[in-house]
This record gives structure tokens, C-alpha cells and sequence, in this order.
């Protein structure tokens, strides 16, 4: 079956979660951070999603602006980092994450083949709508769908239900997209055609389902896409 909806999960696949850090340790005056902001971004986005994955497995819900912050506190913790001012500048520089290079152009070919297209994120509508306004790419994508319709995280089949409500496609239909190993293979195992976006060359998750496609990037997703 052709594709007809490619969906995006956004943190780390169209927006880069390092850039944060990153940016901010580049700023005048952050010698500490500009020292470990590599360490702190990886502790952040590890701590972050470890607390998605207790809270949909205990059935305690926070949206992921508060789960962002509780990693956030836990990673400068863990780095020796004690500052509400950095604390402040780091979460206004998360709610408005550079997109990759690549995802305006990519996304607007993907729009001119006809293409219904979407992200599905752990992330709550604000956020979202923050991140893709200030990435300027909310004009080629038809919704944002958010976990917080469901109040559970990924990778909880009813998320990944959320697609197949908003755009009347059967499973087969969708190109699911993700820079996570975990949630490019579960959306495999619900029934979506998947592509993992491996930046980092990282290994594939020992899950029981892997990733249908693996890419360095998301370049080549239109020419995927097309010859599906
Ligand atoms: C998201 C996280 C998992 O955007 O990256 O859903």
C-alpha cells in the first residue's frame, strides 16, 4: 500500500535537543557549562525520557515540559551546576530548538508530492507550537499531534493511534520517522513503515522489532517515501 502520511516525532528528529546546551555554552560568561555541555545535554535527554517511560509505566502523567525540567534539574545536578539563571536560559533556549537544516526543504517536497504530514510528539501542544513557529515549518505541516490528547507517553499504542484518528490512513499507509532507536522499533511493532534517523551511528535497539530503514539524515525521506 503507497505512502500517504509521514509523521515526525520531533525532539532529536526535526529539532535538535543538543542545540540547547550547545548554544548556551557558546554565551558569554558559562565557563562551567562551556566545560561539560556536551555531558549535560546527554544526561538531560537521557534523564527526560527515562521519567516518560516511569510515568507511562506507573500511570502518574506529567506533560513533558514538566518532565523536561524535572531532567533538567536532575543533569545540572549531576554536573556540578548551580544556577537558576542558566536553568531559566536553557529552558527558553528548548522551547524554541533549531530545526536540522535539512527539514524545511524536505518537508516542503514532501507537501508538493501530496503528502499528508505531521508530527507526534511526547511533547505538549505549547511546546510544540513553540518549536515548529520558530523553526518556521508549521506552514508544511497539516497537524501537530500531541501525547497530551492521550495523557500517556510514547511508546503507548494509543499515541501512535492519534495518526490514523487525525488522517482517516490505515496503518500500512504511514512512513513513521524518528531519531529514536526505542520509538522508530515500537512504532514498527504497532504497524507503521518506519525510518530511524541514526545520526549518531548508534546500535539498533535490542527490541523485538527494528526499524524498516535507517538513515543518516533526513535528506532522502521524499525519495523514500516515493519509492514505497
Ligand atoms: C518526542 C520525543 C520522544 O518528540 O523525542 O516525542
Amino acid at each position: 500500500m503507497p505512502i500517504t502520511t509521514c509523521v515526525f516525532d520531533a525532539y532529536g528528529t526535526l529539532f535538535d535537543v543538543a542545540a540547547a546546551a550547545r548554544l548556551a555554552a557558546d554565551e558569554p560568561g558559562r565557563d562551567a557549562l562551556a566545560a561539560c555541555w556536551q555531558k549535560l545535554a546527554a544526561d538531560w535527554r537521557s534523564k527526560q525520557l527515562q521519567y516518560t517511560w516511569l510515568r507511562a509505566v506507573t500511570g502518574d502523567h506529567a506533560d513533558f515540559w514538566d518532565v523536561t525540567q524535572h531532567g533538567l534539574d536532575w543533569a545540572m545536578e549531576a554536573n556540578g551546576l548551580d544556577s537558576l539563571e542558566l536553568r531559566e536560559r536553557l529552558l527558553a533556549l528548548y522551547w524554541e530548538l533549531r530545526a536540522y537544516k535539512e527539514v524545511p526543504a524536505m518537508l516542503a517536497q514532501l507537501k508538493a508530492a501530496g503528502m499528508n504530514t505531521a508530527i507526534l510528539s511526547n511533547g505538549s501542544p505549547d511546546m510544540l507550537d513553540g518549536a515548529a513557529t520558530s523553526a518556521g515549518i508549521s506552514g508544511t505541516l497539516d497537524d501537530i499531534l500531541s501525547v497530551e490528547d492521550v495523557g500517556v507517553f510514547k511508546p503507548h499504542a494509543s499515541v501512535y493511534d492519534l495518526v490514523g484518528k487525525r488522517f482517516g490512513c490505515a496503518k500500512e499507509e504511514v512512513l513513521f520517522v524518528s531519531s529514536n532507536g526505542w520509538d522508530a522499533g515500537c512504532a514498527t511493532g504497532y504497524g507503521f513503515t518506519t525510518a530511524w534517523v541514526n545520526r549518531a551511528n548508534e546500535p539498533v535497539d535490542r527490541l523485538p522489532w527494528t526499524p524498516a530503514h535507517i538513515l543518516n539524515d533526513l535528506t532522502t525521506i521524499p525519495k523514500l517515501v516515493a519509492s514505497l
